[in-house]
């Protein structure tokens, strides 16, 4: 693998220091959208008028998830990809509304809409959701909330600022599973909770190669390949490498397989933990080099502790990579505590999932399915009570609303976030120890670690900060 330097038009945000506030909002995206909105309070019968942004891929079930409530109206949707299995599926259930390929000319008729889903890749997420936040407009984004530190920070800010109604998309919080192992830690059945190991052992079939392809191919018709690079820098298009999907696999568009899956699997943790921020991170990694993600890392935050946890800190240990999982050792477990698998297998950890580890009991929490007690052979006879499901959609609708509330709110969802990505940060520098100062939005450690909480952005493409 050769180490290639990212080029970049501009670094932008207090970590990197290079570009002041003001030119950023004086250039960019930013101009036309500095007059604050504030979103507007909703009558009884009043319907929330909907735009998804992203419209294929996860964002086509985003789209009908959220248009189920009997409250919301569907009145544009933008994709970049004009063709049937994108932009094409949903004109087609929602014929009514308009259409666009470039969400900077959607959020131009800023009157007709009153929230906005953002479901596209990672790296295009901060900009179209801060865009909608500053005229006022509520927002849903996808998982993992942005592609830097920085712009987590940001989109939180955004939120508060404006007074929107906001919620990420890592739908499995609502689900009964996580909300029951939140529930059984909230209860104290573990006791004092004194680590936790979370981790994805699946593949990474999305990472197609080991370095940036040389040359490109003709964009296929339909395709508006410019505004799907957005903020990232200009490459060739090229078929089956980038869109759809298999952006993961590149640093300029996503976080790997800690930035799809932490935010997921690190949620029911830190809901139920209570963790904010963490002190400091530590990272193992396979080489890298400046394009591709690693294929296996393990990941170490300290957190100070909570009123849930045993000592003054806590550390929460993540493990990623086809087969890479904490041993039965480390968790101070052997096979026989756990359920045996098919035909009276030895029983082994889920494929992706945590496991809490308390002074009183230790918490099985698959991702997802219904968390159990281990050793399994003490807590025979004992019944684990499922929580309720929420909706995780339109619970958002129902918020704007003024009728229920999220539960992934930027102000949870931002915190979860930039932690996931400082663990990206780690693994970009493994073995140093980085401490965090979360306040300060400052990060210690070996030079170039700080300089990752932000990234460079296309001119003309930069997001309107607040
Ligand atoms: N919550 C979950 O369970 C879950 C599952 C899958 C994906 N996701 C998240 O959803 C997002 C999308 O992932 P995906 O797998 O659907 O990706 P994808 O590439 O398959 O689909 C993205 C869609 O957005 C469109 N798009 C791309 N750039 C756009 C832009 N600038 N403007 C408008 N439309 C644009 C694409 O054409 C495509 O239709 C990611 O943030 C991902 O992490 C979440």
């Amino acid at each position: 693998m050769t180490a290639r330097k990212t080029r970049v038009c501009s670094r932008s945000g207090p970590a990197a220091n290079a570009v002041s506030r003001r030119r950023l909002l004086a250039g960019g995206i930013a101009v036309g959208l500095s007059a604050r909105g504030y979103a507007r309070a909703f009558g009884a019968n009043e319907r929330v008028r909907i735009a998804s942004i992203g419209c294929g891929g996860k964002g086509f079930s985003d789209l009908l998830d959220t248009a189920k409530s009997p409250h919301a109206d569907v009145v544009a949707l933008c994709d970049i990809d004009e063709s049937k299995g994108h932009l094409g599926n949903a004109v087609e259930k929602f014929p009514m509304a308009k259409t666009f390929t470039d969400w900077r000319r959607l959020l131009d008729d800023a009157a007709a809409l009153d929230a906005v889903i953002v479901s596209t890749p990672d790296h295009m997420h901060a900009a179209p959701a801060l865009a909608a936040m500053h005229l006022g407009k509520h927002v849903q984004c996808q998982k993992p909330l942005t592609h830097t530190v920085f712009e987590a920070r940001q989109l939180r800010q955004a939120a508060e600022r404006f007074g929107v109604v906001t919620q990420m998309g890592n739908q499995i919080q609502s689900h009964p599973a996580y909300r029951t192992a939140v529930k059984l830690v909230h209860d104290g059945k573990l006791g004092a909770v004194t680590a936790v190991h979370s981790w994805q052992s699946g593949g990474m079939p999305w990472r197609k190669l080991d370095d940036r392809p040389a040359g490109g191919a003709d964009v296929p018709a339909g395709v508006h390949w410019d505004e799907w690079l957005g903020v990232a820098e200009q490459r060739p298009f090229q078929p089956e490498i980038y869109h759809p999907f298999n952006w993961r696999g590149w640093q300029a568009f996503s976080n790997g397989q800690l930035g799809d899956f932490g935010c997921h699997i690190l949620d029911p943790v830190f809901m139920a933990l209570g963790l904010t921020a963490p002190l400091s991170v530590r990272a193992e990694a396979t080489p890298m080099n400046d394009e591709v993600w690693y294929t296996k890392s393990t990941v170490r935050w300290t957190f100070p502790g909570t009123p849930r946890t045993a000592g003054p800190t806590v550390d929460v240990t993540w493990y990623d990579g086809p087969g890479h999982k904490p041993s039965l050792d480390t968790l101070g477990l052997v096979p026989g505590d756990l359920p045996p698998g098919k035909d009276g297998a030895e029983g082994a950890l889920p494929g992706s999932g945590s496991v809490i580890l308390g002074t009183k009991a230790s918490l099985v929490v698959p991702h997802f399915a219904m968390p159990y007690f281990v050793p399994v052979e003490r807590f025979v006879g004992t019944t684990i009570e499922p929580e309720a499901a929420r909706d995780h959609y339109t619970s958002w609708i129902d918020a704007i609303r003024g009728t229920d509330r999220t539960t992934s709110p930027f102000s949870y969802s931002g915190p979860l976030t930039e932690t996931v990505l400082l663990g990206t940060i780690a693994a970009r520098h493994p073995g140093a120890l980085l401490g965090w100062d979360s306040a300060a939005l400052s990060l210690r450690g070996p030079a170039g670690a700080s300089a990752l909480l932000t990234k460079g952005y296309r001119d003309g493409w930069q997001p309107a900060w607040v």
